[in-house]
């Protein structure tokens, strides 16, 4: 499944793998899935997409400089993604991630998202350890982390309406401070 947005947006957000009944489905990331509802809605309050719903890859919703991309392409087996799956698809990360505009911001849901984020840049797992709200430097863009807005996480509460407002409002922050002139 292709990326969603335009490939010069300063704002890369970086989800698990395509639903099987949802993105997979509609061919647009976060799109018929569960995880889409809070994201989209989160994309729209902080003015990266001109609505807080996305229905259909053909539908008129756009972002705006923001683009959404998952680590792993293919759809894993039980949704759950395995090392041969991560590693294969880390090529087309690696490739997303190279051709980023300066002083973007790229968002990590969850912690498979983040090791893949920086397995493709070649950086050290140890010294960029996954923690939800935390800011790494990279080379020429922040790395913002976020648990997964899955399912799970928000019927369990590990990551609720409030912190992922929080994580975007982190972003756009992030992003206006950086503009250059
Ligand atoms: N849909 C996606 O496209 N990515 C996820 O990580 C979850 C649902």
């Amino acid at each position: 499944m292709p990326p969603f947005g335009a490939s010069n947006a300063r704002f890369l957000v970086v989800g698990l793998a395509p639903g099987m009944h949802g993105a997979n489905r509609t061919g647009r990331p976060f799109t018929g899935d569960h995880a889409g509802i809070l994201l989209y809605q989160m994309l729209h309050k902080y003015g990266f997409a001109t609505h807080d719903h996305s229905e259909a890859a053909d539908d008129d919703l756009e972002l705006v400089d923001c683009r959404i991309t998952n680590a792993v392409k293919c759809l894993p087996p039980d949704n759950k993604p395995v090392g041969d799956e991560i590693n294969t698809c880390n090529n087309f990360l690696a490739n997303e991630l190279r051709t980023l505009p300066r002083d973007s911001v790229v968002l990590a849901l969850g912690g498979i998202a983040h090791r893949a984020i920086v397995k493709a840049l070649g950086m050290r797992q140890t010294e960029y350890r996954f923690s939800h709200a935390a800011v790494h430097d990279a080379e020429y863009f922040q790395l913002l982390d976020s648990y997964h807005c899955s399912r799970y996480n928000t019927n369990t509460r590990r990551l609720t309406e409030p912190m992922f407002d929080a994580i975007f409002a982190q972003a756009r922050e992030l992003l206006d401070n950086c503009k250059r002139e």
